[in-house]
């Protein structure tokens, strides 16, 4: 068999485009030329792809208007200023419901997705399905252990939106930084058997990037905004930026970008703005 051709890929994460807050479009704007000057095989943006799509409609219509831009293939999952958020907790900040995830999947398409790219196959999860209880929560499922089952040894990449963990899977508190623990460990147990080598993840506006056994986790920078340490812990480094990825037989390079092209915004100076 031939060698493979490389498969290069370029994520942006948390870039929330808002039409009326539209304090973060510029940003993007200076990403899609940047893509245009790399041609990358496939751009992934891993949610929070919108300022508020959760609450309005226009502002995944305008966030959608923006990667029409892109002049490559793309590909997005949401997240929970998308979609609403997992409900982690009783009296929690808004959950995902059925119309608000109708409402993205006319805009964005699929929510979950399996893209082939040579031998490595690219799983896209909503991961802000977990604990939600709808009928897409259990179409995913099975279309993860459908997946699973047909990649036969072939190196899986995860993208996702939260992160799985902050250090390590046997983590038990329950928050809105990371998936839900038990979420977590079902998904972890179904792709067990498989040969899942890279989970790449935005929400936390901040990179970091850590080898658990044979896995490097990969979060992604916002595009956008950083948020204060007062008001944010800090786990990674926190510049804006975006993740390129070069996919090659087995194994994957990671480079970390932090363009000059992209202000680089702190939290702090949008009062207007509301916590991601
Ligand atoms: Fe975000
Ligand atoms: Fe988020």
């Amino acid at each position: 068999m031939p060698p493979m051709r490389t498969f290069h890929l370029i994520q942006v994460s948390d870039t929330h485009l808002g039409r009326e807050q539209s304090w973060f479009a510029p940003n993007f704007r200076a990403m899609a030329r940047i893509v245009s000057a790399l041609r990358p095989d496939l751009v992934v943006n891993t949610g929070d792809i919108s300022f508020d799509g959760a609450e309005r409609d226009d502002d995944l219509a305008f966030a959608r208007g923006c990667h029409a831009e892109l002049d490559v293939p793309f590909r997005a999952i949401p997240g929970n200023h998308d979609v609403g958020d997992n409900p982690w907790r009783d009296d929690g900040p808004e959950t995902i419901t059925e119309q608000r995830l109708e409402r993205y999947r006319r805009h964005f398409g699929e929510d979950y997705w399996l893209h082939e790219a040579g031998r490595w196959v690219l799983l896209g999860l909503n991961v802000q399905l977990f604990g939600s209880g709808m009928a897409a929560e259990k179409d995913q499922w099975r279309f993860l252990a459908s997946a699973a089952s047909m990649t036969s040894g072939r190196p899986i990449a995860l993208f996702v939106h939260k992160p799985l963990f902050h250090l390590h899977a046997g983590e038990a508190d329950v928050n809105h930084r990371f998936v839900p623990p038990d979420h977590r460990r079902r998904l972890i147990e179904l792709l067990g058997g498989a040969n899942v080598r890279l989970v790449a993840s935005g929400h936390v506006h901040q990179h970091r990037r850590h080898r658990v056994g044979d896995v490097d986790h990969c979060w992604a920078p916002s595009t956008a905004f950083v948020l204060p340490d007062r008001r944010q812990p800090r786990l990674g480094t926190k510049h804006v930026g975006y993740i390129d990825y070069t996919f090659d037989e087995d194994r994957v390079d990671i480079q970390v970008v932090e363009p000059e092209q992209l202000m680089n915004h702190n939290l702090d100076d949008f009062p207007d703005a509301h916590a991601i």
